[in-house]
């Protein structure tokens, strides 16, 4: 009968069969769908795979952190982290357009990487978390987006790999599965989905360092506030936003003049439609007082109640 430990046996073979001694490069990002690749890829091939983790600047609290945890302590794997916050921020400076923050982002991403892979050395594979779904829903203008950030797409031509791609016959819930079997922890397995762009799609207007910070600590207290209470794996996807408000309030006897936050929740299938999620109102309102007390230049919440469609999951 099928089961996850045979399913790692013959993708591992598989692996070594495709690869042979060759060297390989793998872009991790964090997310559920690359973690799992480059731990198989690992298993298969050992020291001759490198990861190349890209920080943006745009990530959630100690997302960076966790992943050279993760992968450069726990597994042992070859992981360059890059710190490229200065680059993507300069680039990103004034700009409003959300389209426009997205294809700088994706295009930064390239340069950055495929810069950043040059000093590295040559490889001949690439290994992509690339989804069973992914492959299915690439017709559409969603996942064309995705693709290009997450499958790190629109290589420049003179960057040829041909692909290791050992999820590809899979759903998402088979590759929680695998993670757990290779043994990665819940954190990562259960990771909500986050955006290639980042924070910079979930804050308003300009993004700024001030405002990366603000947003990236009401993350935090949205994301802790939810496991706390248990709801993790009832929403799709929980978190925060930061509209380009800022409103009038009082705490104590001072007047306040600071930021409205967003919160944003969701159930669904697939994300390609969604549901406001139905958080009970107690949760509200401990996200509310936890919000305004723990993040700093902020004084108001307001819960996005609109499901997808009309509105999509993320706001821009
Ligand atoms: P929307 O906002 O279109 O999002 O309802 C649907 C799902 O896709 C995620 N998303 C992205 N994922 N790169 C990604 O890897 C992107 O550029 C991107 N934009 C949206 C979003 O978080 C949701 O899960």
């Amino acid at each position: 009968s099928w089961t996850m430990h045979n399913y790692v046996e013959e993708a591992v073979q598989a692996i070594r069969e495709q690869v042979g001694d060759k060297k390989v490069l793998c872009a991790l990002s964090g997310g559920v769908d690359s973690s799992v690749a480059a731990v198989l890829v690992h298993r298969a091939i050992g020291d001759n795979l490198t990861c190349m983790f890209v920080d943006h600047g745009l990530l959630r609290k100690h997302e960076a952190d966790l992943v050279m945890e993760t992968f450069a302590d726990h597994f042992h794997m070859n992981v360059i982290r890059i710190d490229a916050k200065a680059r993507f921020l300069n680039r990103l400076e004034g700009v409003t357009d959300p389209e426009k923050k997205r294809k700088i982002i994706g295009e930064e991403f390239i340069r950055v990487f495929e810069e950043e892979s040059k000093k590295l050395g040559e490889f001949d594979f690439l290994a992509q978390g690339t989804l069973y779904t992914d492959i299915i829903e690439s017709g559409t203008a969603t996942a064309a987006t995705i693709k290009s950030h997450h499958n790190v797409g629109g290589l420049p031509e003179d960057m040829q790999f041909d692909l290791v791609e050992p999820l590809k016959t899979l759903f998402k819930d088979e590759v929680r599965a695998l993670g757990t079997e290779l043994g990665l922890s819940d954190e990562i397995v259960w990771r909500q989905p986050f955006p290639g762009p980042g924070l910079a799609i979930r804050i308003i207007g300009a993004v700024t360092e001030e405002k990366l910070e603000i947003l990236r600590d009401a993350d935090f207290v949205v994301r802790d506030t939810i496991r706390k209470a248990g709801l993790e794996r009832d929403i799709w996807q929980y978190f925060a936003v930061l509209p380009d408000i800022k409103s009038v309030g009082v705490m104590g006897d001072e007047r306040t003049y600071a930021y409205t936050i967003a919160i944003r929740a969701v159930t669904s299938k697939d994300g390609m439609t969604a549901d406001w999620a139905r958080i009970p109102y107690d949760v509200l309102e401990t996200l509310s007082v936890r919000l305004v007390n723990e993040v700093k230049g902020v004084n108001r919440v307001v819960y996005d109640i609109t499901s997808k469609p009309p509105a999509t999951i993320e706001w821009e």
